[in-house]
């Protein structure tokens, strides 16, 4: 017998990243092969948006998607969040050269108050919420404070994308497979100041930080190169990352929804204090997920070095944190 539908909203449904995203849930690659999809889709009301909205709709349906049991467009949270079990709010405005991701704070943060009310008034009590708009912690921080009714663990924050993109410069680096490395995390806030970690990472039961070896690289090159890609995507491409934003998208809620087998991937999570993270700061862990829930992995030490990355990504956190107190 074939399950039920999910019911999955799409904010920004019409922009780059949703429309590397969009065809990718309605195909079955982030809930399951056997799990139909309704899709209910928000844009801004501006004509222009509903109107690219309705072309991306009319493509959805032309690609025939035996998984897609049915779509809707909205121009308001209130009805687009209706009854939803997960959502992947991803509309916002995007930085350009020379911005950093926080300095979209004052364009950005008061989608996510009225999000994260709409949510708290109208979602399922289960919902699962990905926070993919700039700055993705701090945005999620707001919808969790907004939504006072909901869970605080149903919401998270992106940074799958900076996950990915570490484990591509590890395998590179040490000349092994991006599927054989596993327990890599990264640590804290989707901005330079995240701390990609590959102390415990091992390849086939060997430690990676011992096949790299070269200590002055992760300093010098690795840590770098991972915070900084976002800003080497928007001046190679001219606009910023989409395609690989919405596979992250898809990895991270696949992971929540069906699992990671005892594998660790990185959510941004509200704290519980673990690591000595303030409680309810949105912030970067090594997490295994099983059972639709995320769990912190737990007593890994943290040495000298690594601390002193944890607290200057903490200390940011907390800057933007007390930079839309006003709105909470
Ligand atoms: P885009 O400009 O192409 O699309 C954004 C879409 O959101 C537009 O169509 C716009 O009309 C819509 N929108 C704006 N406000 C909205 C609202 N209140 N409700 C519904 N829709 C709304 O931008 P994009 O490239 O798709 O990027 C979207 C966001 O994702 C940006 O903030 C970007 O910085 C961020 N991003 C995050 C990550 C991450 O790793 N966390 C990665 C890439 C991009
Ligand atoms: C990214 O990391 O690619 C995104 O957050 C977009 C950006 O502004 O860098």
């Amino acid at each position: 017998m074939s399950k039920a539908p999910m019911k999955v909203a799409v904010t920004g449904a019409a922009g780059q990243i949703g429309y590397s995203l969009l065809f990718r849930i309605a195909s079955g690659e982030m809930l399951g092969k056997d799990q139909p999809v309704e899709l209910q889709l928000l844009e801004i009301p501006d004509e222009k948006a509903q109107k690219a909205l309705k072309g991306v709709m009319m493509e959805l349906e032309d690609c025939a998607f035996p998984l897609l049991a049915g779509m809707s467009a909205h121009s308001d949270p209130m009805t687009a969040f209706k009854d939803i079990d997960c959502a992947l709010l991803v509309g916002a405005r995007p930085r350009g050269p020379g911005m950093e991701r926080k300095d979209l704070l004052a364009a950005n943060a008061q989608i996510f108050t009225a999000q994260g009310k709409a949510l708290n008034a109208v979602a399922k009590r289960t919902v699962k919420v990905l926070v993919v708009g700039n700055p993705a912690n701090t945005n999620a921080y707001i919808a969790m404070k907004s939504a006072p009714d909901l869970p605080k663990k149903n919401f998270t924050a992106m940074l799958r994308l900076d996950h990915n993109r570490g484990l591509s410069q590890l395998a590179a680096k040490a000349g092994v497979a991006v599927a054989d490395i596993e327990t890599f995390c990264v640590w804290g806030n989707h901005s330079p100041t995240m701390y990609a970690d590959y102390r415990f990472a091992t390849v086939k039961g060997k430690s990676l930080k011992d096949m790299i070896g070269d200590e002055e690289w992760n300093r010098t090159a690795f840590l770098p190169t991972v915070g900084k890609r976002g800003a080497a995507i928007i001046e190679a491409r001219g606009l910023s990352s989409a395609a690989s934003a919405a596979n992250a998208a898809i990895d991270h809620m696949r992971d929540w929804v069906l699992g990671t087998q005892g594998k660790w991937v990185t959510m941004g999570i509200p704290s519980d204090g673990s690591y000595g993270i303030p409680v309810d700061t949105m912030f970067g862990y090594p997490v295994t997920c099983e059972g639709g829930e995320y769990k912190i992995v737990q007593g890994l030490a943290i040495d000298e070095f690594s601390q002193t990355c944890i607290n200057k990504t903490l200390a940011e956190l907390n800057e933007e944190k007390d930079g839309v107190s006003h709105l909470l």
